[in-house]
């Protein structure tokens, strides 16, 4: 089922907490909502659920148009963080209970737990109470329970907040795989960047209310709209650094440094704010050299070997080839390929050269 938001917009009291939000969510896609703390995500969803009433603006369930309509009569699967599970019902009957509140026959309700408790691989648990099962177990207790009436619509609300970091990574896969088998269009609200990058078709970004950016995840990351949306993806996170026009075309000097940097494309803009990943700047020689500073930290994680370099009085990060020979207080010379160089305007942080993109719908004023 196609999900439609039309200007969608929640007041509350003071604040704006959704604001004209517009989007088409297709059937069988997995759609994240991201952003920082009260954004606006879990309204959203509230809205999506019927549990909160917009201020204005519609939600088309398909053709129909569903804002007025009660929440127990739209069809949706809701999943939370905490789980909210019964903890005096077995993990069978907490999967049956939406089943037994709609008056399903005993039996067909415990054919049909069960078969979802075979889908979200716990079949072997019905008997026991939720106290007794692991937090990735008891969430995968919620997710059967949320899908057992077949909803139209699956709305998971950071679902995988209690859990520790390897079973976050399992069970973001395990909601990937069972949202696929199932082939239900979902909602999934994040406020971690790489959850929603790794596992769904498209992100929502959003702050304060508005959207930011809706774009297919590599595409988020690839070729932000502003500044906020670059800086909230990745990690570690992208470096900015100010730049002032000289007289020499394609010719910039740092701020705070007389450090001069040469761009490949002409910008009219007197200043300008570069953006560079982290993952896309070596270390290389004097010539090929995009900027260069002094190497004040250095830590290996991972696969890679993370420094800090000074340039005048800004720090950036560069995730380097650990086999470089490379210390604490050297002369670092960091190269970068053009094509990973970002230009955001400094007054509202829009990207320069994403010209008039209708992907996000700030107002530019919005996201300074
Ligand atoms: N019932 C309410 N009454 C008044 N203000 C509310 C209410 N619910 C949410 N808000 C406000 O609306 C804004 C958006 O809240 P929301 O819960 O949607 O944020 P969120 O993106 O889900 O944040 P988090 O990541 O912390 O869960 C916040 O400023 C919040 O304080
Ligand atoms: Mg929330």
């Amino acid at each position: 089922m196609d999900v439609y938001l039309d200007n969608l917009t929640m007041e509350f009291e003071d604040i704006t907490a959704v604001n004209r939000l517009s989007t088409t969510i297709k059937d069988g896609e997995l759609v994240s909502l991201l952003g920082p703390s009260g954004c606006g995500k879990s309204t959203t969803l509230m809205l999506l659920a019927g549990l909160y009433k917009p201020t204005s603006g519609d939600i088309y369930f398909g053709e129909k148009n569903v804002t007025k309509l009660d929440a127990e009569k739209r069809e949706i699967g809701m999943v939370f963080q905490n789980y909210a599970l019964y903890p005096h019902l077995s993990v069978l009957k907490n999967i049956m209970f939406p089943l037994r509140m709609q008056k399903v026959p005993k039996k067909e309700a415990k054919e049909r737990a069960i078969e979802m408790a075979n889908l979200v691989q716990i079949g072997h648990l019905v008997d026991r109470k939720p106290g007794q099962l692991s937090g990735g177990q008891q969430q995968r207790v919620a997710i059967a329970r949320a899908l057992v009436k077949k909803p139209k619509l699956l709305l998971l609300d950071e679902p995988l907040s209690n859990l520790d970091a390897r079973l976050r990574l399992e069970m973001r896969e395990e909601i990937r795989r069972i949202q696929q088998e199932v082939g239900i269009t979902a909602i999934f609200v994040t406020h971690d960047q790489e959850e929603a990058l790794s596992i769904s078709d498209r992100v929502m970004l959003m702050k304060g209310g508005l959207l930011q950016q809706d774009s297919a995840p590599q595409e988020m990351y690839r070729k932000p709209i502003n500044s906020f949306t670059a800086a909230f993806l990745g990690n570690p996170p992208i470096n900015f650094l100010q730049i002032k026009k000289t007289e020499k075309p394609r010719t910039f000097e740092l701020m705070n440094s007389s450090q001069i940097v040469k761009i490949p494309v002409n910008h009219e803009k007197e200043r300008i704010q570069l953006g560079l990943r982290p993952e896309n700047l070596y270390v290389t020689n004097k010539e090929d050299a995009f900027i260069t500073g002094e190497v004040i930290h250095l830590e290996t994680i991972g696969r890679d070997t993370l420094i800090r370099v000074q340039i005048g009085e800004v720090t950036i990060r560069a995730l380097i080839d650990p086999s470089i020979d490379i210390n604490v207080g050297d002369q670092c010379h960091l190269g970068i390929n053009q094509e990973y160089i970002h230009y955001f305007d400094v007054e509202n942080g829009a990207n320069l050269e994403r010209g008039n993109s209708n992907d996000g719908q700030a107002d530019m004023e919005q996201y300074a």
